[in-house]
C-alpha cells in the first residue's frame, strides 16, 4: 500500500526570487552589511548544515535531542495532538522522537512538514510516509516568515506546532514579536506550540560551535555568496571572504559573518547594483539569538502563549518549552 503523502506548493510563483531580491537589495545598500539567513539553504547548504549538526561542536542538535527524548511522553500526554505541524522542517529528524510519542499514546494522525526549501520536504516526506506507513503526510512548501499555512484545526486539531531547532533565533527580537503574535492568531484552545531555543552560556562553547575546527561552518556561512552567485548572475569571491563567529554581548545573540580579507566588490546585474567591501569590512550573515528563561516566557506572554513546561538538557545548555494559547 503507498502510504499518504502529499505536497502542497503554496510559494507564489516568483516568491523565492521576489524576496531574495528584496533582501539582497536592502540587506547590502545597509550599514553593516547583513543578509538574511534564510538563503543559506540551497541543495548544498542543506547537506553543510546537516554535517554541522553532527560536528562535535554543534551541542545545539544533540543536546534539543536530549530533551525531547526525555519529555516527549509528556508532551504527547499533555496534547493529545492527532496534528504535528512543524515550522522549517528540514530533515525531520528530530520530530521522529514526538511523532512516536504521539503514536504511542494513539492520538497521531498527521504530520504537516512546513520549509521554503523543497529537496529537503521531498526527501523527508517520502522517508517519513515510508517509516509511518499509517501517517498522513501532508507537506507544505511556504515561507513561514509570510505565511503560516497550517491546515485548518477543525479537521486536524488538536495540533502541536513544533519549531525547533532554535530556528526561533535568527528572529530579531521585532520579528519574533511579529512571529509568535502571528502564530498565537493562528491558533485555538487545545492547540500547542513545542519550541526549541539555545540557551545564553559560556561564550567560548558557543564560539566553538559557530566555528569548527573542520571548518564545515565556514564552508556553510561562505556557501551564502554562492547561492548569490547562482540565483543573481552576481561574481563575489567566496575567497575573498573569512569566516567569523561573534558573540554580541549587548544582544546576546551569535552572528556569524563573512569578513573581506582585502577590499573586494561585486556586481549583481538584476539588481542594478555594484557592492563595495573595504579590506576587514563584515557582512553579518546569520543571528543566532540566545535566550534566557524570564525574558522569553515574558516575550511569549505579550504574544498570548502561556509556558507550560520548561524542560532542559542535563547540562542546561538547551531549552524544549511547551506553550499554550491564552484567552
Ligand atoms: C538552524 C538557524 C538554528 O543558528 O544555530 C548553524 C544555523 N548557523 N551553524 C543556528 C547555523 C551556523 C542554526 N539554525
Amino acid at each position: 500500500m503507498t502510504p499518504p503523502y502529499s505536497l502542497d506548493d503554496r510559494l507564489p510563483a516568483d516568491h523565492y526570487a521576489g524576496a531574495l531580491r528584496e533582501d539582497v537589495a536592502a540587506g547590502l545598500t545597509a550599514s553593516p552589511k547583513s543578509l538574511s539567513p534564510k538563503w543559506f539553504y540551497d541543495a548544498r547548504g542543506s547537506v553543510l548544515f546537516d554535517r554541522i549538526t553532527r560536528l562535535p561542536e554543534y551541542y545545539l542538535t544533540r543536546a534539543e535531542r536530549m530533551a525531547l527524548r526525555a519529555h516527549a511522553a509528556d508532551i504527547a500526554e499533555q496534547t493529545g495532538a492527532r496534528t504535528v505541524v512543524e515550522l522549517g522542517s528540514g530533515s525531520s529528524e528530530k520530530t521522529r522522537i514526538l511523532l512516536d510519542a504521539l503514536a504511542a499514546a494513539g492520538t497521531l494522525e498527521r504530520y504537516v512538514p512546513i520549509d521554503v526549501s523543497s529537496t529537503a520536504l521531498g526527501e523527508a516526506g517520502q522517508a517519513l510516509s515510508r517509516d509511518y506507513p499509517t501517517l498522513a503526510v501532508t507537506a507544505v512548501l511556504a515561507d513561514f516568515e509570510h505565511e503560516l499555512a497550517l491546515p485548518p484545526p477543525g479537521e486536524t486539531g488538536p495540533r502541536l506546532v513544533a519549531f525547533l531547532g532554535s530556528t526561533l533565533g535568527n528572529f530579531d527580537t521585532g520579528q519574533r514579536t511579529a512571529f509568535l503574535s502571528r502564530l498565537r492568531s493562528a491558533l485555538t484552545g487545545g492547540d500547542a506550540l513545542v519550541l526549541g531555543v539555545d540557551l545564553v552560556k559560556d561564550p567560548a562553547m558557543m564560539i566553538r560551535a559557530y566555528d569548527d575546527q573542520q571548518g564545515v561552518t565556514a564552508e556553510f556561512d561562505k556557501n551564502l555568496l554562492t547561492v548569490l552567485n547562482r540565483e543573481l548572475n552576481a561574481d563575489f569571491q567566496p575567497g575573498a571572504f573569512d569566516h567569523r563567529a561573534v558573540w554580541n554581548a549587548e544582544q546576546e545573540r551569535m552572528e556569524m559573518r563573512l569578513r573581506a580579507r582585502v577590499a573586494t566588490s561585486a556586481k549583481i546585474p538584476p539588481l542594478d547594483l555594484a557592492v563595495d567591501f573595504a579590506r576587514g569590512e563584515d557582512l553579518r550573515t546569520e543571528i543566532s539569538v540566545k535566550f534566557r528563561r524570564e525574558p522569553l516566557t515574558a516575550e511569549l506572554a505579550s504574544a498570548g502563549f502561556a509556558v507550560e513546561q520548561w524542560w532542559t538538557d542535563p547540562q542546561e545548555r538547551f531549552a524544549v518549552l511547551l506553550a499554550l494559547p491564552t484567552a
